[in-house]
Parts: C-alpha cells; sequence; structure tokens
C-alpha cells in the first residue's frame, strides 16, 4: 500500500481545527476513497499551546509556519491563515518549493490569485480553494466541471453566512445588528474583521471568484461594486416584505454583450424564489446556465466542519492527481490559462438592474406626478407604487416605487434631479431588485 500523503497545516483556528477533527475521524473512509491515506503531520500556530491541545500528540507543532514549507516529506500545505499578508508570502513559498497548497483563503485569491496561479502554473502544482466560496458547499466542483458543457449566463449568491444571519435574526426577531453580529463572530462565521462581512468585502471577494470561474476571466477584485448591509434599515425590510420581497445580500455575477456585471448589495429578492428563504448562516448559489437551466446549490456556508468538509475534499482531488500529467488537470480557473478571456467587467453605471426607491414627500397633489414624470424622462419604467397611508395631520408619507429593469446610470440621472424637487424630503433610499427569474 502506498504510505499516506503528508499534509502541513498552517494555522489551526476555526477551520483548521475543523480539518483536523473530519479527516481524524473519517480518516478511514476518506483513505478507501482516496486509494490513499492522508495525515496531516506537521501543525503551524503561533499557539502551539492551543494547537498542542488540538492536535493530542498526533503530529508535530511549530510556530514557524516555514519549517512546515521547508520539511521535505510534507506534499501539500494547507493555508488556513487567512488574509493577504504572511498568507501570501507563505503560499507563494510553498508553491516555489513544489509543494501543492489547500486554501479557504477567498480573500488572498480574489486579490492576487493571478501571480498564485501563474506560479502554480509554472510549478505544475496545484492550489485548490472549493472552502474560499460558499464554505461547505462544492460550488467550485460544480461550476468547474459539473457545468463544464455550459455556457453560463450568470451566478447569484447568498454567499457570506454572517450577514444573512443578521439579516435573518434582524427579519424575524427583530433583534439589533450589533448583538447577532457578536453572535455570528462567537459562532465562528465572522472574518478576523467583520467589517470584511458586513460591508460585502467577503461576499465581493467570493463573487470575485466565482465570475472568473464562470467566464474564464482574471480574477479583478478591484473592479468589483461593493456595497455592504451597515445603510439598511428595518423601515426597508418590512416595506419590501409587503410587496412580496426579501432583502439579502447578493453577490451576482452576469454575462452581458458588452461585458461582465460583478457585484455584492443587498437586494430584493421576490420572497416566493427558494433563494429568498435562504436563512441564517446558510448559503445557496443559483446558476443559470444555458443548457442546464437554473441549478441551485444550499448548504452551510461557514462554520469549522462545514469548511473542514470542503478542505478535506480538495485534499482527496490532490492525493487523487498529483501523480497525473499537469497538463490534464482540471485548470485553476476552469478555462486553460492560455484560452482566458480579456470581457471587462463594467462599470457600476453600466449595470442593468431594477430598483426599489422609497421616497419621504410632502403629502400633496401633484407629487407622485412630478415624480414619475423625471422616471418616465429617462425611460425608467414603474412596476408598482405604494404610498403609505399618512396619519391625521402628518404632512409627510412614504412613497415607495419598485421599477423594471433599467441602466444604472441612468437611474442615478433621476435620483439626482428627484432629490431636487422641494417636496421630496429626505434623502432617496434606493435599492436593487433582482428577479432571478
Ligand atoms: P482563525 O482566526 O480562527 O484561524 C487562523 C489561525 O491561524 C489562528 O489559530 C492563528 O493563530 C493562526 N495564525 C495566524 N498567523 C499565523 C502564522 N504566521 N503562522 C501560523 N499560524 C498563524 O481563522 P479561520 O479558521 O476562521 O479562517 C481561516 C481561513 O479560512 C481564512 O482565510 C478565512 O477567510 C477562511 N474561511 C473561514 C471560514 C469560517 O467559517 N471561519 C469559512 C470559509 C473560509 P492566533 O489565533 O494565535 O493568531
Ligand atoms: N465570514 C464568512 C461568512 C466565512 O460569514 O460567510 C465563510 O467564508
Amino acid at each position: 500500500m502506498m504510505k499516506p500523503i503528508q499534509v502541513g497545516l498552517l494555522g489551526i483556528g476555526t477551520v483548521g481545527s475543523g480539518t483536523f477533527a473530519v479527516l481524524s475521524r473519517n480518516q478511514e473512509e476518506i483513505r478507501r476513497r482516496a486509494g490513499r491515506g492522508i495525515e496531516i503531520a506537521m501543525v503551524a500556530d503561533l499557539d502551539t499551546a492551543r494547537a498542542e491541545k488540538i492536535v493530542a500528540g498526533r503530529a508535530k507543532v511549530v510556530a514557524d509556519a516555514r519549517a512546515v514549507i521547508a520539511d521535505t516529506s510534507i506534499d501539500i500545505v494547507v493555508e488556513l491563515i487567512g488574509g493577504y499578508g504572511i498568507a501570501k508570502t507563505l503560499v507563494l513559498e510553498a508553491i516555489a518549493a513544489g509543494k501543492h497548497v489547500v486554501t479557504a483563503n477567498k480573500a488572498l485569491l480574489a486579490v492576487h490569485g493571478n501571480e498564485i496561479f501563474a506560479a502554480a502554473q509554472k510549478q505544475r502544482v496545484m492550489v485548490a480553494f472549493e472552502a474560499a466560496v460558499a464554505g461547505g458547499i462544492p460550488i467550485i466542483k460544480a461550476l468547474r466541471e459539473g457545468l463544464t458543457a455550459n455556457r453560463i449566463e450568470w451566478v447569484a449568491g447568498i454567499i457570506n453566512g454572517t450577514t444573512n444571519f443578521i439579516l435573518s435574526e434582524m427579519r424575524a426577531k427583530g433583534s439589533d445588528f450589533a448583538t447577532v453580529l457578536k453572535e455570528a463572530q462567537r459562532l465562528g462565521y465572522a472574518e478576523a474583521d467583520p467589517t470584511f462581512d458586513i460591508e460585502g468585502v467577503d461576499a465581493a471577494h467570493k463573487a470575485t471568484i466565482l465570475s472568473a470561474i464562470a467566464f474564464g476571466v482574471p480574477v479583478q477584485f478591484d473592479r468589483a461594486h461593493v456595497e455592504g448591509i451597515t445603510r439598511l434599515q428595518a423601515v426597508d425590510i418590512r416595506y419590501a416584505e409587503q410587496l412580496g420581497y426579501r432583502i439579502k445580500l447578493l453577490g451576482l455575477t452576469r454575462r452581458r454583450d458588452q461585458g461582465i456585471e460583478l457585484r455584492v448589495h443587498p437586494t430584493l429578492i421576490p420572497s416566493k424564489r427558494l433563494i429568498a428563504n435562504v436563512e441564517g448562516a446558510m448559503n445557496a448559489v443559483l446558476v443559470q446556465a444555458d443548457a442546464v437551466g437554473t441549478t441551485l446549490y444550499y448548504g452551510k456556508g461557514a462554520g469549522a466542519e462545514p469548511t473542514a468538509s470542503a478542505v478535506v475534499a480538495d485534499l482527496v482531488d490532490i492525493t487523487r492527481l498529483a501523480t497525473a500529467d499537469p497538463d490534464h488537470r482540471v485548470p485553476h480557473l476552469a478555462f486553460r490559462p492560455d484560452a482566458m478571456s480579456d470581457t471587462p467587467i463594467l462599470a457600476i453605471e453600466q449595470v442593468v438592474t431594477a430598483f426599489y426607491l422609497r421616497l419621504v414627500v410632502a403629502d400633496e397633489a401633484g407629487v407622485l406626478s412630478r415624480i414619475t414624470t423625471i422616471l418616465a424622462e429617462h425611460e425608467i419604467s414603474i412596476d408598482a407604487v405604494l404610498q403609505r397611508e399618512s396619519a391625521e395631520g402628518e404632512r409627510q408619507t412614504d412613497l415607495i416605487i419598485l421599477t423594471h429593469d433599467t441602466v444604472e446610470g441612468r437611474m442615478r440621472e433621476a435620483l439626482t434631479k428627484m432629490q431636487a424637487l422641494p417636496t421630496v424630503l429626505a434623502p432617496i433610499v434606493s435599492i436593487r431588485k433582482e428577479e432571478l427569474a
């Protein structure tokens, strides 16, 4: 029997300890699938005392991650430290040392993926990253292999567990933002810097990776439009419900004639869609492709063992393919490096989407017609209007408008004109809306 493949783990925090636990518990089952044992032989972590406790004598613990990379017996390096700093250096050093790499680090790949994949290609090693998008959901595998026959049209996903957890708890229990965020941190869902979650950056890292794999373009995080949930107001969640919509933080990438849309922002989705009913830390990714039609992938997007499930799947893949001809492996970004496309990522003004608008207006005759005139002048057609009945003596009211699809730049011009009307009494709230039909 072949000797077990030797793995070195860099970072044994939430995902690292989950990976250690899953691999130990399911060792025999995994060996039967991989055709060879997979053994974590070395673990590097700054907190060696905590690492020793987790490992309990089953692997060598070191404080210096470079000692793992330098060890010639290690075949695969698993990077579970996170961030763009030391993690980048270590991944590039592991590649240079001829090791295969597994990482859950979406931030690193979204920002430095092109450099990392090029280095791996040169060294003929694999960089696997199933855990980087949607935790335990095998969405990378699905897009890169399962849907390989298709021309992908769009991918839309709830791909940040922390924000979905916050939105769900706020909607269902009326809980306050800060309390729910603390709970998400306690449960191990949130990033080391939780502003990455709540400001949409983490979802944009993931959407960037999905976009590259779906359309065969380089990773271009700097071209993504990113909005989080911090400015979302409870009143808009309630109005959306009345109109038959849920608000979710959606990551969306869509192929259009002029280029590719790549954006993350709060989005109204019809409540009747399955994806609108994805609650808590669960993730879901919808893919629209020409041959298969719509497919939906659902599961746990964060947490120790769900993420470990994806890390271990990558370890099995590498174990199976380590001896295969590097030219015939599945390409890192689904398309062969010499067949990547230079289709541009569109500016947000060029994006086509529908809108939810909430205007606080003076409750007097002619207000609605002035607003609808501005929308008509910008060729923006209205789908629905809701006006809150004002209480006796009240001189202002909320006017809610749902539009049909329009070019964002046109909507921005119309918003500026509407905002300038003396009868519009507060900053207009605009939230994008997607039917995902
Ligand atoms: P944690 O912060 O829980 O774990 C990171 C570990 O790395 C800590 O134990 C830390 O030690 C250690 N570490 C930091 N610097 C070094 C270093 N120079 N050398 C060795 N060890 C070091 O993070 P997570 O496990 O949550 O996340 C790991 C990665 O997985 C990140 O890229 C994250 O984005 C990604 N991810 C996380 C998910 C989750 O649900 N948590 C889901 C999907 C992906 P110390 O604590 O002492 O600093
Ligand atoms: N912070 C991330 C989330 C972890 O909440 O989804 C999983 O990538």
